[in-house]
């Protein structure tokens, strides 16, 4: 084991320690599962799945220490010497290569390089989901309850906002041409005054 460790370092050829699938394809429903094995003697270490990244070398998404992701999830399965991700609602941007990785020390860790492709018979229920969502709001506006992210967009709204800004504008015209038209009235009569006094 030790010695396949070394030469598989030595060679820089791809890691006998652990064992992934080299390409998976999300189903339909945009959820994936992979299975990385990995040699008995590395049950204790932790495990993690990385996203290759070209700032970073490898971006750590999830680990068997601390499962944080929301939308990926690692479990180790120690009897069987495999540890499985599952990663859902997956978009185009989840696309590309990924590694399963275990935690050894100081950039010796064994990694399984795996690409994730998304399944492009999954595109179809993307556009249904939004039209329910769609659907959904309708429903709430007839409802009379409002939807704070979307009033302001929607033309339906925007008209009667146009219409009385429109007659604020009006108001305030108006408004104007009487203080005009009294200022005008005050000044004769001021002068009237002055000439009066005069
Ligand atoms: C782990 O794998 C073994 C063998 O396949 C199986 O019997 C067992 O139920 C699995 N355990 C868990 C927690 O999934």
């Amino acid at each position: 084991m030790r010695l396949a460790f070394v030469l598989s370092f030595l060679t820089g050829a791809y890691s006998v320690s652990v064992l992934g699938p080299e390409k998976v394809i999300s189903n339909t429903k945009g959820n994936v599962m992979v299975q990385c094995k990995y040699d008995e003697s590395y049950t204790d270490h932790v495990k993690y799945w990385c996203k290759v990244n070209r700032l970073i070398s490898c971006y750590k998404l999830v680990s068997t220490s601390e499962d944080t992701h929301s939308r990926i999830t690692i479990r180790d399965n120690k009897t069987e010497g495999a540890f499985y991700i599952t990663m859902t609602d997956l978009t185009k941007d989840d696309e590309g290569q990924y590694k399963c990785g275990i935690d050894i020390a100081l950039g010796f860790d064994e990694q399984a390089l795996v690409h994730v492709q998304v399944n492009e018979a999954q595109v179809e229920p993307i556009p249904a989901s939004t039209a329910e969502k769609e659907n959904r709001i309708s429903k709430q506006k007839q409802e009379g309850s409002t939807y704070p992210t979307n009033h302001l967009k929607s033309p339906s709204m925007l008209v009667p906002l146009a219409v009385s800004f429109g007659v604020l504008l009006l108001l305030c015209c108006v408004a104007a041409l009487i203080v005009c038209k009294i200022k005008r009235n005050i000044r004769p009569a001021v002068a009237d005054k002055g000439e009066k006094v005069l």
